[in-house]
């Protein structure tokens, strides 16, 4: 959460960090801001707004801004203090000598903030990030620079957090810190320019040269290029890496939001993806960034998928694709509730994590627990270089190019095909496959992509049957097997698009409970695809009628006995059953979207979420 952005060369700084922002509104969008290091004198000028870029971008013009080829700024996620012009970052030192923004969350700020006020530094805002600029500018009046002030600061936060800091002490330079999981920072390296960003898609409109900062690592950066320490103030050596990452897609090109693009892309991030997996003629896999995660295949026992969010609901898809092709016992995990609960395990566990981004909190220190059990580790990831793929033991790739909608969709699809095809890959190597069920496998996933384009052809006709959604304010989605996780997905959805309140139930659960909901203002979604254990579902379905509630079946194309039963039907079509949900979500996805278009929610940025959530 919390988006940053940094710059230091022979630009002018201000356009850069507010395309920077930009690129980074999906992090948080309470409220905006930057800071300048005026070249001539060394001072800096600090503006930031509550609510969106635009005000900050009007603010901008309203006032006369020295040209300034150093600065940094911040897109907030309010966690200490409401969203406010006070609490927007950047947060000053008392005499203003000090820039800082800031992920994370400083978990003993009360008790700095009051040693500082003792000490008499005057607060300006509720943040906890505010500690942080008043002890580096207090190390800084000790002598040190700025980067030895940032680690004496550091070494008095608890919490992980991304720091990044200016002086007027060092005009031209900028510094950076990681502690801990909070976020990332990635460093960009240009032609006579430096950037720091919280993401890679702000840096790749000026480079594809970044290097990625580990934890406890801190960093300098001047027009000139990049140094690094480790926490106790030794150098570190950072080699940068070529990113082949194309930011002009991440552009909305001609759509109205990010997610409707990103809904309409997955065919082709689903080829892309697929592709960059496994060949079909002849049938192989070429997991190629597994490493040395790959004799633990045959080797482990169980695996244990972990995930957040629309990840974790990958991940529940993805058990049942370790358990039927692998035959390996599977289960699934929220990353948060494994991170404190002690688990059980130890290298007879393959621990396989999702994560879009690889950096959601959560996620990461779950990888850690399962690294201090010694556990082998396998991430599924789309963004190259983040922080899980450098914790796992090995990373399956997806290939969706940058996703900016905070509701992830095409990198959910692309997810599932990577677990597939890890699950596949983990039954050849432990002999459970034959040659002809391999290939047919792979065959059934290759044709995903054209699917899921018939799918999209269909937009139309699925929004239109949103519209009965609109003036609900309450919706229950249910699935059987590899349905329920599509289900849970469909509801999270809805509710994180269009506010309107749904739940995902396990359609056997039904009766234990969301049953006394059902009545006529009540609707109800049911996956009824023909591998859902159908005729159970059917029978869900009339007991729902019999209780006046409205169903929309999601349905196989043809199925006309499930169509004349539901009050309403849209169509998924037939494929192997493992296959469904890349089919089955695609429907609850526009369902979701239109709904929110027709509510007049804002698609990209739904209230009070981020799409990358960097703190507890
Ligand atoms: C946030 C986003 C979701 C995403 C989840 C996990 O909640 O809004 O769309 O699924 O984080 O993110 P990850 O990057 O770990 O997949």
């Amino acid at each position: 959460m919390c988006g940053i952005i940094a710059y230091t060369g022979s630009r002018e700084a201000v356009p850069v960090l507010l395309a920077g922002l930009r690129d980074l509104e999906y992090r948080g969008y309470d409220s905006t801001g930057v800071a300048i290091l005026d070249d001539a004198g060394g001072e800096l000028t600090v503006v930031k707004r509550r609510g969106k870029i635009s005000e900050l971008d009007a603010a901008i013009s309203s006032q006369s801004i020295s040209s300034a080829h150093t600065g940094l700024g911040h897109t907030r996620w309010a966690t200490h203090g409401v969203p406010s012009d006070e609490n927007a970052h950047p947060h000053a030192s008392c005499g203003g000598e000090v820039v800082v923004v800031h992920n994370g969350i400083v978990e003993n700020y009360g008790e700095l903030r009051k040693e500082l006020t003792d000490r008499g530094h005057i607060f300006g805002s509720e943040t906890d990030t505010e500690t942080i600029a008043h002890l580096i500018e207090e190390n800084l009046k000790l002598g040190h620079d700025l980067v030895t002030s940032l680690r004496e600061a550091s070494g008095q936060l608890v919490g992980s957090q991304a720091i990044v800091a200016l002086s007027e002490a060092e005009p031209g330079v900028v510094v950076g810190a990681r502690l801990g999981n909070a976020g990332g920072i990635v460093v960009g390296y240009g032609e006579g320019e430096m950037l720091l960003s919280s993401d890679l898609a702000a840096l790749l409109p000026h480079t594809s040269k970044v290097a990625f900062l580990d934890d406890g690592q801190i960093v300098r950066i001047s027009a000139n290029g990049a140094t690094f320490a480790t926490r106790d103030g030794r150098p570190a050596k950072v080699n940068p890496s070529t990113i082949l990452l194309d930011a002009t897609t991440a552009d909305k090109g001609t759509y109205e939001t990010y997610m409707l693009k990103e809904i309409m892309e997955q065919p082709v991030a689903l080829a892309d993806t697929i592709g960059g997996l496994m060949t079909v003629e002849p049938a192989r896999l070429y997991l190629d960034d597994l490493g040395d995660v790959r004799p633990w295949l045959e080797r482990v026992e169980r695996v244990l998928l972990v995930g957040m969010g629309t990840s974790l609901h990958a991940a529940m898809v993805g058990r049942w694709y370790f358990e039927q092709i692998a035959r390996l016992p599977a289960d699934i995990d929220n990353a948060s509730e494994f991170r404190y609960r002690e688990p059980v395990l130890g290298p007879e566990t393959l621990v396989v994590s999702v994560s879009q981004s690889g950096e959601t909190v959560d996620v990461l220190e779950a990888m850690n627990v399962a690294r201090a059990c010694g556990s082998p580790q396998i991430t599924i990831c789309n963004t190259p270089g983040s922080q899980s793929t450098r914790l796992a033991d090995g990373t399956v790739h997806t290939y969706a190019g940058l996703e900016r909608g905070v509701a992830s969709t095409k990198t959910f699809t692309t997810s599932l095909a990577a677990l597939f095809a890890l699950a596949l890959e983990t039954a050849q190597v432990r002999g459970r496959i034959s040659e002809q069920e391999f290939a047919s496998h792979i065959q059934g996933l290759v044709a995903m992509p054209e699917i899921v384009g018939r799918q999209l052809d269909a937009f139309d006709v699925v929004a239109k049957a949103a519209e009965r959604f609109s003036t609900t304010e309450h919706i229950l989605f249910l699935g059987r097997g590899p349905a329920l996780p599509i289900a849970l997905e469909g509801a999270l959805k809805m509710k994180e698009l269009s506010y309107v309140h749904a739940e995902g139930y396990a359609a056997g659960e039904m009766k234990h409970g969301p049953i006394a909901l059902i009545d006529q203002n009540f609707p109800t979604i049911a996956l009824a695809g023909q591998h859902a254990l159908r005729s159970k579902i059917i029978s869900n379905i009339e007991q729902i009628r019999a209780r006046k509630g409205e169903v929309l079946a999601i349905v196989t194309e043809g199925d006309e006995e499930l169509i004349a039963l539901a009050d309403a039907a849209l169509t998924v079509p037939s494929v192997p059953a493992l296959l469904e949900p890349v089919a089955a979500i695609v429907p609850l996805q526009i369902l979701a979207y239109a709904t929110a278009k027709t509510r007049g929610c804002n698609i990209d940025q739904p209230r009070n979420l981020a799409k990358t959530v960097t703190v507890e």
